[in-house]
């Protein structure tokens, strides 16, 4: 469990000793985050599918509010479920009622009547099914990157949430990342002027992630290596996209205003997870993963063309020797920025000197910190991936309990989704041009844009 995190300074006291009084479920340690709902009736009560790695730390980040209570988990993994009951513990909770024992327990748990939403971080191939189901039982669904494998699925979820009214929610937390909400709010104050042009992709080498321990993957293996590893084996495609395009999306109105309208891929050759097998010390020549052919070329690189005529180069690199980045770029009339975790550059015409570069770092971040961060920045110290998370949960946590659309939807989590599938088609057609379904059907045109508007609480 991540260390408690400090209280925000307009937190007050006299509302913890009430939570701590009323609650009734043994509340042992201060909630980090305290929104004011005190007794366990007025909170809104999440149950999670999947609680490996990424489900735990939504947990952590769950059970460090005081809005929220956790009835139930379910995982099929026993040591997940071990973990995630240490987590309940060390918060002074009472234990969540547990399903597991095969890999459609979750079906138990989702006709409970005491769910309003669930947080879904299963393998890939699991997410659309789970959301869907999450969905028709009436329960929010909040569902990990990405959230669909195929078309089909993309359209199952749109027409689900279509026939059911219940919302689900693309769990991107990218979206939230502090430097990526300033250049959102410089984008929306018009400091690029209109937009022409992003970058953006998931570049991270992840050869440690597919085989764990040594060379290993699928049965026997750890964590991601246990379902990860075999998309690149089978799939040539963007396998992940979100992370990079959903930013880019928010900043670009698709699905308000705006919409992705095709994309051509192109792909290098597979060198990169043979030669690790190779080289580590339990792989070799001669190890039967030697002999494997990866289907997933090393660099796979994406142009989708929107419906306001701008283009966005979306680059999927994750099984070669370098240094983690989401390579973003955003270009308008006015200016660009080059910036990532390496790098935060910015060129304004009129106000950077000619031709040359001015450090984000020295002002702009500072000028452009967005109000969710003004407002929150404090409660998400400590939260994952530099605080972000918090968001994300956040988002979901106050969109269930106010019974609202989410501010990043399953019409988002479509659009995003099909960049694997219609990728892999491209690939599979000597790079052709493949056309995005309008997962919105027309309403594009007319949506107004959700996401953290200034002024939107969440
Ligand atoms: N947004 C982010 O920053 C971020 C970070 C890491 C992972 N992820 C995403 O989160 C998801 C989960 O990744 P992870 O790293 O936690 O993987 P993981 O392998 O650590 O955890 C997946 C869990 O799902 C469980 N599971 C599998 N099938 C199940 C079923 N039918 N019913 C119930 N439980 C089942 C597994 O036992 C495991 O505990 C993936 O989609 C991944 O891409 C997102």
């Amino acid at each position: 469990m991540k260390s408690r995190q400090k209280r925000p300074s307009h937190f007050k006291r006299r509302d913890f000793i009430k939570a701590s009084v009323i609650t009734g479920v043994g509340l042992a340690v201060a909630p980090a985050y305290a929104f004011g709902n005190s007794s366990k009736n007025e909170k809104v009560r999440i149950g999670f599918i999947g609680v490996g790695g990424r489900g735990r730390s939504h947990l952590g980040n769950i059970l460090n509010r005081d809005d929220v209570f956790v009835p139930a988990i379910c995982d099929i993994d026993p040591d997940a479920i071990q973990r995630s009951k240490k987590k309940f513990e060390n918060a002074g909770f009472k234990k969540p009622e547990i399903y597991t024992g095969n890999e459609l327990a979750y079906l138990k748990m989702l006709e409970r009547d005491d769910l309003d939403g669930v947080i879904i971080s299963t393998p890939w191939l699991w997410h659309t099914k789970m959301a869907v189901d999450t969905m028709k039982a009436g329960k929010y669904a909040g569902v990990e990157v990405s959230a669909a494998n195929t078309i089909e699925e993309c359209w199952d979820m749109v027409n689900t949430y279509e026939e059911t009214g219940v919302p689900t929610m693309i769990l991107e937390n990218v979206c939230y990342r502090r430097d990526v909400m300033a250049v959102l709010n410089m984008v929306r104050q018009g400091v690029f002027g209109e937009l022409l042009h992003a970058r953006c992709g998931y570049r991270h080498d992840l050869r440690g992630v597919k085989f764990d321990p040594g060379v290993t993957f699928g049965e026997g293996a750890s964590g991601e290596a246990r379902w990860r590893t075999q998309h690149s084996l089978h799939r040539n495609a963007d396998l992940y996209p979100t992370h990079g395009v959903g930013p880019v999306a928010t900043m670009m109105d698709i699905n308000r205003g705006n919409r992705f309208v095709s994309l051509t891929s192109h792909a290098t050759k597979s060198r990169g997870l043979h030669n690790y097998i190779v080289a580590h010390p339990d792989g070799g020549r001669d190890h039967p993963n030697a002999k494997l052919k990866w289907d997933l070329g090393d660099i796979v690189t994406t142009l989708i063309s929107t419906a306001r005529d701008e283009t966005i180069l979306v680059t999927h690199d994750t099984n070669l020797p370098r240094p983690y980045s989401l390579n973003f770029e955003i270009q308008g009339e006015k200016g660009i920025t080059d910036f990532d975790y390496h790098t935060r550059r910015i060129y304004i015409e009129g106000t950077s000197k000619p031709h040359s570069w001015d450090d984000m770092n020295e002002g702009w971040l500072e000028k452009y910190d967005h109000p969710l961060w003004k407002k929150y920045g404090e409660y998400a110290a400590g939260s994952g991936h530099g605080g972000m998370d918090f968001f994300v949960d956040h988002a979901f946590v106050e969109s269930v309990k106010r019974k609202v659309s989410p501010p990043l939807d399953v019409y988002d989590a479509a659009a995003w989704s099909a960049i694997t599938p219609l990728s892999e088609r491209s690939l599979a057609e000597g790079n052709a041009s493949q056309y995005f379904p309008d997962f919105t059907r027309g309403k594009w045109i007319k949506n107004k844009p959700l996401f953290a508007i200034n002024g939107n609480q969440y």
